[in-house]
């Protein structure tokens, strides 16, 4: 099965946003994703609003040829917010407003309720929920006991590593991956840039990669079609 290409354009707002200007509209670039064959659209609509707005996500919900991916915290307004605009996916993160970025995964084993909760809820509003966690077997197991029908696991530990500590973090996700695949989707996601995405695509079962940062910054200096078509022609060798 081929490995889909979900592009995060958070980053497209984070450039608007520092000016306060309407331009780069990260829309135009979800449907440039689109066409140069993402299979995907995900966005994270942070507590803070740094970067993509509750407008773009609703301007952006009928526009979509593909499929949003909304990522968000497990917060009351978050999940009704969701639940209105109802994307085809909503990956549940963690959120610390002080971070730079999506630091660590979901801490599902000391949240289930609340988690389980909210899974129900959307799942009632149409969404396919995914639980954005590390590739640790704990967190699968209470991910799994949740119900949770698809996981994304964070690959930022391995991107950040080298050497040696890299094909530990490696292998964690490996290991992650054979151990949650009989009982969900599982996809993976942050840091992932064209130097390496090589060790990911050794990992089976793995469904939907979402990449953003590197993605765009590469799009500074190819274009974005070309950037997206750079990762699709890359992630083509997935040999599972
Ligand atoms: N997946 C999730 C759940 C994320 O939070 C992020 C970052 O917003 C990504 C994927 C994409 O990460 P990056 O921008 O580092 O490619």
């Amino acid at each position: 099965m081929a490995l889909l290409l979900g592009v995060n354009v958070d980053h497209v707002a984070t450039l608007r946003q520092a000016r306060g200007t309407g331009y780069p509209d990260p829309i135009k670039a979800a449907l440039l994703c689109e066409e140069a064959g993402a299979e995907g659209i995900t966005l994270h609509l942070r507590e803070d609003r740094r970067h993509i707005q509750d407008a773009d996500v609703i301007r952006m919900r009928p526009l979509l040829k593909t499929r949003m991916n909304l990522e968000i915290a497990v917060t009351d307004f978050m999940i009704d917010f969701a639940c209105q605009i109802r994307p085809q996916h909503v990956c549940l993160v963690p959120e610390k407003r002080e971070e730079l970025t999506t630091e660590g995964g979901l801490d599902v084993v000391g949240n289930q309720q609340r988690i389980q909760h909210a899974i129900t809820q959307l799942t009632q509003a149409g969404c396919e929920v995914s639980l954005f966690i590390d590739p640790d077997l704990f967190q699968i197991d209470a991910a799994i006991a949740v119900g949770s029908p698809v996981i994304e696991l964070h690959t930022g530990a391995y991107a950040e590593a080298t050497g040696k500590a890299q094909a530990v973090e490696l292998e964690r996700l490996r290991v992650a991956a054979a151990y949650a695949h009989p009982h969900m989707t599982v996809n993976a996601g942050h840091g992932l840039n064209l130097e390496n995405l090589d060790g990911i695509l050794s990992i089976p079962h793995l469904h939907e990669l979402n990449i953003g940062h590197a993605l765009i910054a590469d799009s500074m200096f190819m274009g974005l079609s070309n950037a997206v078509k750079a990762y699709k022609t890359a992630m083509a060798a997935y040999p599972y």
